[in-house]
């Protein structure tokens, strides 16, 4: 490793010991990765110290179980319990496991939620803001394009490369905890010219307009490139910030997609040739109406009786237009009984819909918003749920297994009539 003075110096512990641990653990990370320096990073998103039940019970049978031991042992993979100061640069926290207010619907006990309170505190007083999601851009996080952050979430990670220019690889809990601290991370990736181009190229042969043809898309995507980077041309409608949120959603979840190019869409592919690097791409695909009524198929292979209970939106967390539709959807009229729709988002969108009146239309309907988390990743669905309906390729990877569930997917009108209805009906577009 090539490290600078100031670099050298935190090593060195000149800048105490918390930023001593994370260097240590940054050159090692780098030296593993193959990288020979560092660049500074100036946006940071992860889960720094955040720790579950779990997590707590077990530092404590280790004798302290306090945010900054979890922060040392567990971010900074230090042996010895070092003082934390407050962050370095801009960092943030992305989605958590329960919400803030409708935690006891979601299943979780009172001591869970001041645990979280507990942490949430702990984090803010070290300069970290809570914004609670995985869609930290659509939170007030909108990085430049360029610009050099560190990412957790790979759903967000997808979005920053692509849609923003931005540069991120996907990084874990101790990375983005040693970059809070440091303001550093691995040259490598992403953030290089060299290895931001596609290798594999997909001609959409089948018109892909709405949000759900942008998962289904998404979803084949993921399929077909696995963690290499994509093209794509043909007959694509000019994505919007929605339409990108689950195509890149979609494509993460079935493969491990971290950056895609839209020639004369996506910021770093004016044109087709750009996105390659003026190489040929190595493989080519088409995505034609079969394709896509395969991808139908398999999304919707966990879905078996009709009877819908429990309706989820906002996976990734939902745009104020996407609560907006819902409403609009929902017109004046109730979910069925005994049935469920919960829509989750960020605090500072559900903040907006509080205010324009959004929530109450929900919340009449029978509905909830809810923030902070979902059901993937706080595990959690309405009690006794068996049957869910989605809207988003990403959540019907995840749930059925994770929950035991069945799940259909379509498109966010299908899903609404569902909890109208308490039936899905949705059928291949
Ligand atoms: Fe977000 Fe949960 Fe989906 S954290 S991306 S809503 S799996």
């Amino acid at each position: 490793m090539k490290l600078t003075a100031d670099e050298q110096a935190m090593l060195d512990g000149a800048a105490g010991p918390a930023k001593q641990r994370a260097m240590d653990l940054l050159v090692r990370y780098a030296e593993a990765l193959g990288a020979d320096r560092f660049v500074d990073t100036t946006n940071i998103a992860g889960v720094p110290g955040s720790s579950t039940l779990f997590l707590q019970n077990y530092y404590r049978q280790k004798g302290d179980a306090s945010y900054e031991a979890v922060f040392s042992q567990f971010d900074l993979d230090s042996d010895e319990i070092v003082a934390v100061p407050r962050m370095e640069v801009h960092s943030c926290h992305l989605q958590g496991g329960l919400d803030p207010v409708a935690w006891p619907e979601q299943g979780f006990s009172r001591e869970a939620f001041e645990h979280q309170m507990e942490d949430e505190a702990a984090a803010t007083s070290h300069g970290i803001q809570m914004l609670k999601t995985c869609t930290p851009y659509l939170a007030g996080n909108v990085p430049a394009k360029g610009e050099h952050c560190a990412w957790m979430e790979s759903s967000a990670v997808v979005y920053c490369n692509s849609v923003l220019g931005a540069r991120t690889n996907t990084e874990g809990r101790e990375s983005t905890a040693a970059a809070m601290l440091t303001g550093k991370i691995p040259d490598w990736g992403f953030h290089r010219d060299d290895f931001r181009h596609a290798t594999h190229l997909i001609e959409v042969d089948v018109p892909t307009e709405s949000v759900m043809d942008w998962g289904m898309l998404g979803y084949f995507t993921g399929q077909f490139a696995g963690e290499s980077i994509p093209a794509l041309t043909g007959k694509l409608s000019r994505p919007d910030l929605v339409r990108h949120k689950h195509f890149g959603a979609a494509a993460a979840s079935s493969g491990g997609v971290e950056m895609y190019h839209i020639p004369g869409v996506t910021p770093d592919a004016p044109t087709l040739d750009a996105a390659l690097g003026a190489k040929k791409p190595r493989v080519t695909i088409r995505y034609s109406a079969l394709e896509r009524r395969r991808i139908y198929e398999t999304l919707n292979s966990n879905g078996r009786s009709e009877e819908v209970d429990y309706v989820m939106l906002g996976c990734p967390h939902a745009s104020l237009e996407q609560i907006q539709e819902a409403a609009r959807l929902l017109n004046g009229r109730k979910i069925a009984t005994g049935r469920a729709l919960w829509i989750f988002t960020s605090r500072s969108v559900k903040g907006m819909a509080d205010l324009t009146g959004l929530t109450k239309t929900i919340q009449n309907a029978g509905g909830t918003i809810m923030t902070d988390t979902c059901s993937a990743i706080g595990r959690f669905v309405p009690k006794g749920a068996r049957v869910v309906a989605l809207d988003s390729a990403k959540q019907v990877h995840y749930l059925p297994a994770m929950m035991n569930v069945e799940a259909w997917f379509g498109s966010t009108e299908d899903c609404i009539r569902a909890a109208i209805a308490g039936r899905w009906e949705g059928v291949c577009p």
